[in-house]
């Protein structure tokens, strides 16, 4: 069910989880001061209650009511990045981030998005939780249609149109004495390079306890089997409308190759739609760079696929 902004803020307010555009993807959003809401958010997706959720606010200054000891740098990132497609994970003060938000770490993630519909409601509401508005493990969900597919058409939605970006919020932590990437998303390690004077490095899962508990699970995966590969697999294409296939083959055009962004923006509806029109399987064509954006989208491919 379609529902505006203020409907959307009277009901986050009235302790009900309501799902918000993002510029990323769209988010399923409950009150910070809302503890039943909280724990339908983890029912309502099926998320393990191990996997923490990131903190959505409206300006830089409201960090400070729920982190402390900020690392070095991060006034740098906030002026460069925010609002944007950047999270940060940083050190919580317990007291004010409920322990089922953190998952009992003692970091808390925060992030102020630059989509104008959800700027609006988290002034009227406060900070909102946001995980990605579709059922766990599945693709993340870029328009309305996509959170009414998982939740159902009764679901309350405020209705943003498509996202612009299309994939997550990079995650940045801190980690001896420097930034390190624990989610790839929008923004591409050569993004933060200038800023920072580094290039932050991209951490692994490796280890008993992972910096980012979400890149342990199933992710963005559609029902389909994806075939990664860099020539032809089977009937049907995910791949690039600046490239010629073979003839017979039914194409899921991402975009052409000199477009990422587009390539980013269209990616997780393609994986909708194989599902939609039930399609068993699709060959990806995974012959594009590994820089930028790019590596992004590989790395969502290969989670899709359930190879990594
Ligand atoms: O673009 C985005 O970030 C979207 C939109 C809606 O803002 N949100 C999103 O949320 O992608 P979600 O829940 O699908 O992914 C959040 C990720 C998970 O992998 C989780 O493990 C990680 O953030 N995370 C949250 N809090 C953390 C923390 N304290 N330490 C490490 N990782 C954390
Ligand atoms: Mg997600």
């Amino acid at each position: 069910m379609r529902i505006d902004c203020d409907q959307a803020s009277l009901q986050l307010l009235d302790g009900q989880v309501v799902a918000l555009p993002t510029e990323t993807v769209y988010g399923l959003a409950a009150s910070i001061a809302q503890p039943t809401a909280i724990a339908s958010i983890f029912s309502i997706k099926g998320r393990p209650q191990d996997n923490p959720l990131i903190v959505h606010l409206s300006c830089k200054e409201e960090i400070f009511d729920f982190v402390e000891n900020v690392p070095a740098g991060l006034d740098l990132l906030a002026k460069h990045f925010w609002p944007g497609p950047l999270t940060l994970v940083l050190s919580a003060q317990k007291d004010k981030v409920p322990s089922i938000v953190r998952a009992g770490l003692d970091t808390v993630a925060v992030r102020i998005p630059h989509h104008p519909l959800a700027l609006d409601v988290i002034k009227k509401t406060g900070p909102l939780l946001m995980p990605s508005a579709n059922l766990s493990g599945r693709p993340s969900a870029t328009e309305p249609a996509h959170v009414e597919a998982d939740f159902g058409a009764a679901f309350p939605v405020v209705d943003g149109g498509s996202c612009t970006h299309g994939v997550e919020s990079t995650i940045l932590l801190y980690q001896e004495d420097q930034w390190k990437i624990a989610r790839q998303g929008f923004y591409s390690q050569e993004d933060f390079a200038p800023v920072l004077g580094y290039v932050p490095q991209i951490t692994g899962t490796e280890g008993k306890r992972p910096l980012c508990p979400g890149q342990l699970y199933k992710h963005y995966a559609p029902k389909a089997k994806l075939l990664l590969g860099t020539s032809e697999r089977c009937g049907y294409v995910i791949g690039f409308s600046s490239r010629t296939y073979p003839s017979g083959m039914t194409l899921f055009p991402l975009a052409s190759m000199e477009n990422p962004l587009e390539a980013a923006r269209n990616l997780y509806s393609i994986l909708r739609r194989l599902d939609l029109l039930g399609i068993s399987k699709a060959w990806v064509d995974m012959d594009f760079p590994e820089t930028g954006l790019w590596k992004t989208l590989r790395e969502r491919l290969l989670k899709a696929a359930h190879t990594s």
